[in-house]
């Protein structure tokens, strides 16, 4: 098979939320991610070809990546077929976005071996589809992250207004991920629907200084802003010592720390990979004292997202 007939990504894990910015704001990082190999098939359609790493489904109903391929070729005339090889390094339900990696990862393959008719903005569109069966709801935070690089705001979920957000350079991110399984179809069925005024005063509050301090690289003010007085007070429950953990990260001078999207994993946010280790230090100290298996992930932040390999 020749080169143009195939392409392999590595297609990167995402931290969506970051406190302040429910289902609207999200970061891509960088060692975190699976490697995908995506080739034209004479055979039409989209299938699964070898899955290794974490099991996933091989029926193309079932798996994030068709679901999602098969939403961009409902649109493109595609005169041949895809196959998908995923080596699954981001396990699904680790709140580091499993699902959006693979949706993500499937669009922008497919994408690159048709010609590129669509810009990675576009693409969100069609990883959507894959999103939305995986966690029930189709929101954006995780995939803008993964097809754009950096920081990203969604605008509006619908629209898919999403805009990329500038970088400061120092931050790097740490993030621990209890060995537990936390389906986002769960930790979202969970959540009220509805939102006490002042709660949502105070959060408003932070997502727009968050932003701003993005742009004026005001460490202070992102430090400040980081909280979260939506979803964090229910899902917190479902996370062993979640309030330790984040008391310990925040003593050890991260700038902030929350979920990681929907859990179990927990992110913080440092200005520099020395805090940030020491960061990493206090949180799994919690999780040692108390015998519980955690992996634990260092990352600047990705600015580019998926990346080609060759
Ligand atoms: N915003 C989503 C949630 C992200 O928190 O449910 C899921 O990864």
């Amino acid at each position: 098979m020749e080169a143009k007939d195939q392409i392999k990504l590595f297609t990167p894990g995402s931290v969506a939320n970051i406190s302040c910015g429910f289902d609207v704001l999200g970061f891509c990082l960088d060692p975190i991610g699976d490697i995908m190999k995506i080739s034209k098939t004479s055979k039409p359609g989209v299938h699964i070809g070898q899955i290794s790493g974490e099991p996933l489904p091989t029926d193309p109903k079932k798996n994030i990546a068709t679901i999602a391929a098969e939403a961009l070729l409902e649109e493109v005339n595609s005169p041949f077929g895809f196959s998908i090889d995923i080596d699954k390094r981001i396990k699904p339900g680790s709140g580091i976005g499993s699902s959006a990696a693979s949706a993500a990862g499937a669009v922008f393959g497919i994408n690159k071996l048709l010609g590129s008719p669509y810009s990675n903005k576009e693409l969100i569109r069609f990883a959507m589809a894959g999103e939305a069966v995986a966690s029930g709801a189709a929101h954006a935070d995780n995939l803008a992250p993964v097809l754009l690089g950096g920081f990203t705001l969604v605008r509006c979920n619908e629209t898919l207004d999403v805009i990329k957000l500038p970088n400061p350079k120092e931050l790097v991110a740490t993030i621990i991920h209890p060995q537990i399984e936390l389906k986002t179809l769960h930790s979202r069925a969970i959540l009220k629907t509805t939102v006490p005024l002042k709660n949502a005063i105070q959060q408003w509050g932070n997502l727009g200084a968050f932003v701003s301090a993005l742009y004026t690289e005001d460490y202070d003010l992102l430090s400040r802003s980081m909280q979260d007085h939506v979803i964090e007070p229910y899902r917190s429950m479902l996370i062993p010592k979640f309030k330790d953990l984040r008391n310990a990260a925040l003593q050890a001078g991260a700038l902030g720390s929350g979920i990681s999207g929907s859990g179990p994993s927990i992110f913080a946010l440092s200005k520099g990979l020395e805090t940030a280790k020491a960061v990493g230090m206090a949180m799994e100290k919690v999780y040692t004292d108390l015998d519980l298996a955690h992996q634990i992930h260092y990352s600047v932040i990705n600015t580019e997202g998926i990346k080609i390999l060759h």
